[in-house]
């Protein structure tokens, strides 16, 4: 007997088959039952007449309760009213593993209890299309930096300096040497290999022991990091906003089906394409001021802010030349207002917020040395940067960009948590 998913129906139809899955539910008359199977590639609905099965056989039915895992063998119909559009004329059915009582009911549970029973419900149908969607975007994130020739390098997670912020580090003992940092960002690996290899990026996990307790944080996120030799911060700009356009464009076009289960308004996401809106940071408080904010030139801008400004744009907005005070010491100094760095922030519209932070880096040795001792960094622990400045220097700029984030604004999510399998929030280990 073949034994198929129920995503390659299609090519079994009128013919006998075994699926494999868990069901989803099940109804039961008298001499009929309809359980709708469940197996990660699609849904089926088997029909179960009791004449057309052995005795011991209908004697199961009743034993299929939600998530009861069970293979069924049948003869495979075209049907457009059924679920998946195929049924199964089921002529044997085997129990593989009983299901009683599945915690997660087809009702309103409480977000606590859901996180705490993640491991089930990853199941939902929601939740399959988030996967599904994340994975679109994983995929259409690798396929631009490979389509224009970057070189994807790994960075190592274990480091012995800190990439953003001090005071954010996750520390471990490391053997004779002291503390080991989990990686903030691959961001100093890559600059080193964009010497070797022009253009690149790493993607990978990144920890931040964040007390933000916000529905844009998590403590493990994972962040794509690209790095390129020669581009200043004007053509960073202009990599992120085609970057941002292709991986909204591919998912909108690819997960049509995910982003109708969740309900998604697709309109505002196809409107994301270059250019975006540019402002300065210095004209976005001025902006801000008059449509009510308190912010203060010198401030970083806090997730009101950046829901207000991005509020008055119908696509991406950058903010660019941030206060020095604000930022990463690696920002290089802004040459007509020195108070200010070559970065910009990317923000997503409809209340998302930052999903990318990027800068040119700072290329001249002595300013990068004072920067380091400013902001009370143990010089010692950057020398092998600080030999980037020191052999061939040359300009550079990268950006990195949340996949949580992103991927919680394409979907429209309102918390980040429910974009990745096992989140890890403050008060979250578990599962
Ligand atoms: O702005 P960030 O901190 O920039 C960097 O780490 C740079 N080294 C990137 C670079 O230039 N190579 O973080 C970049 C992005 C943010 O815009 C956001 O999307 C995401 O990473 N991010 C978080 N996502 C979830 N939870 C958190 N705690 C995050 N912190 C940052
Ligand atoms: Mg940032």
């Amino acid at each position: 007997m073949t034994t198929v998913r129920i995503e390659a129906l299609g090519q079994h139809t009128d013919t006998v088959v075994t699926v494999q899955g868990w069901v989803s539910t099940s109804r039961s008359s008298g001499k009929l039952a309809f359980v709708v199977l469940r197996d990660g590639t699609g849904l089926l609905q088997l029909v179960i007449s009791k004449r057309d099965v052995p005795e011991e056989v209908w004697g199961r039915i009743a034993g299929l309760t939600q998530e009861t895992s069970l293979a069924a063998t049948g003869t495979v119909r075209a049907e457009a009213r059924a679920p998946g559009g195929y049924e199964m004329h089921v002529t044997d059915l085997v129990v593989i593993g009983a299901s009683t009582e599945f915690p997660i009911q087809p009702k309103e549970h409480s977000t606590q209890f859901l996180f705490e029973h993640r491991h089930l419900w990853l199941r939902s149908r929601r939740q399959v299309a988030i996967a599904k969607v994340r994975n679109e975007v994983i995929k259409a994130i690798r396929d631009f930096f490979y389509e224009r020739g970057f070189t994807l390098v790994d960075t190592p997670i274990l480091t012995g300096s800190i990439g953003e912020q001090a005071g954010e580090l996750f520390a471990t003992d490391y053997f004779d040497l002291g503390k080991a940092y989990l990686a903030q960002t691959g961001q100093l690996y890559v600059e080193a290999a964009a010497a070797a290899l022009g253009k690149v990026y790493c993607f990978g996990p990144t920890f931040r022991a964040e007390k933000s307790k916000t529905r844009r944080h998590l403590t493990e996120f994972w962040m794509v990091e690209p790095e390129v030799a020669f581009n200043d911060s004007a053509a960073n700009m202009r990599l992120q906003e085609d970057f941002v356009s292709y991986i909204v464009g591919r998912t909108i076009e690819a997960r049509k089906e995910e982003l109708k289960e969740l309900e998604r308004d697709t309109t505002p996401l196809e409107r994301v394409q270059a250019p975006f809106h540019r402002i300065s940071y210095t004209d976005a408080v001025a902006r801000l001021n008059t449509l009510g904010s308190d912010m203060e030139w010198g401030k970083d801008l806090g997730g009101d802010d950046e829901t207000l400004l991005a509020q008055q744009y119908d696509r991406p907005v950058f903010v660019f030349n941030y206060p020095k005070g604000v930022k990463a010491f690696y920002m290089k100094e802004n040459p007509d207002d020195p108070r200010t760095v070559l970065n910009n922030d990317c923000l997503a519209p409809e209340g998302y917020g930052e999903i990318i932070g990027g800068s040119q880096r700072e290329d001249d040795y002595d300013r990068l040395l004072a920067r380091i001792h400013e902001q009370g960094l143990d010089p010692k622990a950057y020398d092998w940067y600080l030999d980037l400045r020191r052999y061939g220097t040359f300009v550079h700029s990268g950006f990195g960009l949340g996949v949580e984030r992103t991927v919680a604004w394409i979907c429209g999510l309102p918390h980040i948590r429910e974009t990745i399998a096992f989140p890890r929030q403050i008060h979250r280990l578990y599962p």
